[in-house]
């Protein structure tokens, strides 16, 4: 529900996850920067999606491309041509909507009425409307439906008009057309670029994989739902190059590898599944959607798609450089085929974030509790445990210091000793700590401490020994 991603949102503000962009001067729209907190679940993030792609295969290699390319990059793409939102603009409010979002929502409103049939006409002449570049049809669709603007409550619609997505900027000091350059929509084509670097200095063989993270742009009109949608966000980007005619089974082997992994770092079966496209790309010959349930409902997470061989084509032919392969196995020159996994790493971060968010009661009467605490995959959890000493004096300080200083070498440890220990646990659950390590008088006779886990609220006992090793095994994948 709504109100739940608005608990969220101001919970990943309060505990120092996700802050507003340059909140000060009253933010600036979809974009948001990572707090204390978000920068250690997003790396930890990053680092098990770049470990599961490159160390778990040993045909996958990374890279680190620019995000400035050559213009022509995104000619060869179809970005310049073809990167664009239709947009339609309220006349009276003055307010910018995407106009296949205005229809979208109103063939929904459409379906809870019951009027399925009238929904699915609805989009379907709005898909034909598109894919014919008959920007008026569009528009006479969201006149016909009476779609009303939500800030005038007007239907005083302007005309549809294409809005490219990309942003751009300019190298050097003069304006010209030749120094208008794009900062990147996606991170692929740095991948498709590099494709034939990295296969002759790695002496890679058909089939392999390149993988790379980094920040991705794109104007979108429509920024909603938090770190759903954003300006400026992060792609981790795979392509998989393959033999012509094998796409097919590679691409069922990714899709069942991905799936997976997003069950693997936590996310529940249950809340994931996959969407066919229904229309594909122009580059595409299979493509689909993980979705994860998001409580704003089923939405895109990553995609997954065979592209053929058409940005390597693309690119051969502006660039005029051969983007071929030789195959020693079939005696045989080709450009390969790709199949593309694609995940942003701030929708899996929200992913996280909304299955981790827990309201918890316990007992009841006299005893009953609520607590708040993120159930975050331990490996996933920013910091993995906290040292706290029972109370401050009688040694216990420094004991649980000494202990902070030898387990902070191996993973994120934190000391704390400010106020009660219930308190200090709460502070620990809501960002997700899986363990508290508490240091009490016991420990200073047996050299014990107790160990609470996150989820459960139980505690062990365990000895200073075994500490490192123990809970060096409970925070990794
Ligand atoms: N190279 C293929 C590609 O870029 P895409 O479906 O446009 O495909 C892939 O994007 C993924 O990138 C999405 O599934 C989503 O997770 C993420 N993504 C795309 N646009 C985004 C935005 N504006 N804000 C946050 N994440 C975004």
């Amino acid at each position: 529900t709504a109100s739940a991603l608005k608990d969220i949102i101001s919970h990943a503000k309060e505990y120092g996850f996700v802050f507003p962009s340059s909140e000060i001067y009253d933010g600036l729209q979809a974009v948001y920067d990572y707090g204390q907190n978000g920068v250690e679940l997003k790396n930890n993030l990053k680092n098990v999606w770049y470990k599961a792609m490159t160390m778990l295969n040993d045909n996958v290699v990374g890279l680190d491309a620019a995000i400035f390319m050559h213009p022509l990059t995104w000619k060869a793409s179809g970005h310049v041509d073809s990167f664009n939102d239709p947009m339609i603009d309220n006349k009276d409010s003055k307010k910018r909507y995407r106009a296949d979002t205005l229809l979208e929502e109103r063939a929904a409103a459409l379906e809870d009425e019951g009027k399925a049939t009238e929904a699915k006409a609805l989009m379907q002449a709005m898909a034909k409307g598109l894919d014919a570049g008959d920007l008026e049809a569009v528009r006479q669709l969201i006149i016909d439906q009476n779609i009303k603007c939500p800030v005038s409550g007007t239907a005083n619609w302007t005309e549809v008009r294409q809005f490219n997505l990309m942003f751009s900027t300019q190298v050097g000091a003069v304006s010209e057309d030749a120094s208008l350059i794009y900062l990147r929509p996606e991170t692929a084509q740095g991948i498709f670029v590099n494709f034939l670097n990295v296969q002759k200095t790695g002496r890679m063989k058909v089939p392999f994989g390149i993988a790379q993270i980094g920040k991705a742009f794109r104007n979108e009109i429509v920024a909603r739902n938090f770190i759903f949608r954003m300006r400026e966000f992060e792609q981790m980007e795979m392509q998989f190059f393959v033999r012509p005619g094998t796409e097919m089974e590679w691409y069922n082997t990714w899709k069942e590898t991905r799936m997976k992994f997003h069950q693997a770092i936590g996310l529940p079966a249950d809340s994931l599944k996959f969407h066919d496209h229904d229309k594909l790309a122009h580059y595409a010959n299979a493509a689909v959607d993980i979705e994860y349930k998001f409580p704003f409902g089923f939405k895109e997470m990553e995609g997954i798609h065979s592209r053929t061989d058409f940005d390597l084509k693309a690119h051969q032919e502006l660039s005029k450089k051969k983007q071929q392969y030789f195959d020693p196995e079939i005696n045989q020159n080709y450009i390969p085929y790709v199949v593309e996994t694609s995940v942003g790493a701030d929708r899996l971060f929200l992913a996280i974030l909304c299955n981790a968010y827990t309201e918890e009661t316990t007992g009841e009467g006299e005893t009953l509790k609520q607590r708040v605490y993120l159930n975050i995959h331990p490996a996933l959890a920013p910091t993995k445990v906290a040292v706290l000493p029972l109370v401050k004096k009688d040694g216990l300080a420094e004991k649980a210091q000494e202990i902070t200083n030898q387990l902070k070498f191996a993973f994120n440890t934190t000391y704390d000793d400010g106020g009660a220990i219930g308190k200090r646990y709460t502070r620990q659950d809501l960002i997700g700590t899986p363990y508290c390590v508490v240091v009490d008088y016991q420990t200073m006779e047996d050299q014990t401490v107790t160990v609470r886990d996150r989820n459960t609220m139980t505690q062990e006992r365990i000895s200073i020994a075994d500490l490192k090793e123990k809970l060096g095994y409970a925070v990794s994948m």
